[in-house]
């Protein structure tokens, strides 16, 4: 049996016990002791803590999210360390009073559908044995079956209102264990789901009153669409959201009858521009997001911008949203990063999330 150590958050006083096979971060928010995270597998560095006393195993840190240096300094990454003894951590908590917390927990369910959605894009339905409290825009950790001790992270595309089944949309990547391997292969529907959550902080920050531009690239959308759902259909939100949603084609994009139909309903409050790399299609506009919202803002001064997709279509995104005056403070981020990403060290613009 696994031995178990104290954990000790500083500046809060906290104490969590965790396993010594456990990562801190898990244990942590298990416990509602909330620590920053993003990615929760050991690439974009958000979860960096110093380690005041004690000793932990690095665990999968990926090598530039945590450098030798840093390592010799004693720092780790929360999400991967492994407690080796009794341990105390300082790390940098910021909390949103407005925002209601979550602690992880472990989920069972059934898949109830499964079905292609665009080129290359399943929607997944999990009808959960019990409910779950979220907030809009976080994600949850698959087990893959067959894979013992690999989990996989994909977004919530449903609002939390819905509280006993979950919507993914999830994109095939090609060579990989839970796309190609599983989700694309042999899963259906009727069979048995395992995951842990809610993770993430990437969340419509409803209280503050600020207009709204979110850009998705590819099922990038997904937290963005929980978000929308969220802000209109439950009356989260009164201000304004304009959304870019890219695909490299007209036939990835998908879900365009939702959100016109939302556009439809909800005039004042939003608007939604469909974009694509290559190709035509009725009401779709050409081009990355990131320059399609160029076209339609000289300044953002004033704004706070949401963007998800892949690292490199984050960090494009960034670049573009601050070239029209967005401080960073009001942009928030959630990269969908893969493992070839981690062994090809693809990092993150650190801003805030
Ligand atoms: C916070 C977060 C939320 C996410 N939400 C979503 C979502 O809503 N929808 C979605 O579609 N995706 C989402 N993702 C991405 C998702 O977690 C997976 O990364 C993605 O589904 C691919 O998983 P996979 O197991 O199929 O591929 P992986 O097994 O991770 O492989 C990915 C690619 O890397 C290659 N690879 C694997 N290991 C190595 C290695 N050691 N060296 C070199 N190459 C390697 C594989 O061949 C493959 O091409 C999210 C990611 C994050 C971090
Ligand atoms: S959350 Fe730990 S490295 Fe991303």
């Amino acid at each position: 049996m696994a031995e178990t150590y104290t954990v000790t958050v500083e500046p809060l006083g906290r104490e969590v016990q965790c396993a010594e096979d456990q990562p801190i971060l898990d244990a942590c928010l298990r416990a509602g002791v909330w620590l920053p995270h993003s990615c929760t597998h050991g690439t974009c560095a958000t979860c960096k803590v110093d380690v005041l006393d004690g000793d932990v195993d690095h665990g999968a840190s990926s090598s530039f999210a945590l450098m030798d240096f840093e390592r010799d300094e004693g720092k780790t990454l929360t999400c991967c360390a492994l407690p080796q003894s009794d341990v105390t951590i300082e790390a940098d908590i910021e909390v949103d009073d407005e925002l209601e917390m979550f602690p992880v927990q472990d989920f069972e369910g059934t898949i109830v559908t499964l079905e292609d959605i665009a080129t290359g894009i399943k929607r997944l339905v999990v009808k959960l044995d019990g409910e779950i409290g979220f907030n809009a825009g976080q994600y949850m950790r698959f087990r893959i079956p067959g894979h013992e001790g690999i989990d996989r992270t994909w977004s919530i595309a449903s609002p939390p209102t819905q509280t006993d089944e979950l919507e993914f949309h999830v994109a095939l990547v090609p060579g990989g264990i839970g796309t190609e391997g599983w989700l694309f292969a042999d899963a259906k529907e009727g069979d048995r789901v395992q995951m842990a959550g809610p993770y993430g902080r990437f969340v419509l920050r409803t209280w503050e009153e600020k207009p709204v531009v979110m850009l998705g690239g590819g099922t990038g959308l997904e937290p963005l669409a929980a978000m929308i759902k969220h802000a209109l259909l439950n009356e989260e939100y009164e201000g304004h959201i304009t959304l870019y949603a890219g695909a490299r084609a007209p036939d990835y994009l998908y879900d365009l009858d939702l959100f016109r139909e939302l556009e439809e309903e909800y005039p004042d409050q939003f608007t939604f521009n469909p974009c694509v790399d290559t190709g035509e299609g009725e009401g779709l506009r050409t081009g990355y997001v990131s320059s399609v919202m160029e076209e339609d803002f000289e300044r953002l001064g004033g704004y706070q911008a949401y963007i998800c997709g892949s690292p490199a279509m984050v960090e494009g995104t960034l670049k573009s949203l601050m070239s029209r005056r967005l401080f960073p403070r009001d942009i928030f981020h959630e990269d969908f990063f893969n493992e070839g990403d981690k062994a090809a060290g693809v990092g993150s613009p650190l801003i805030k999330r």
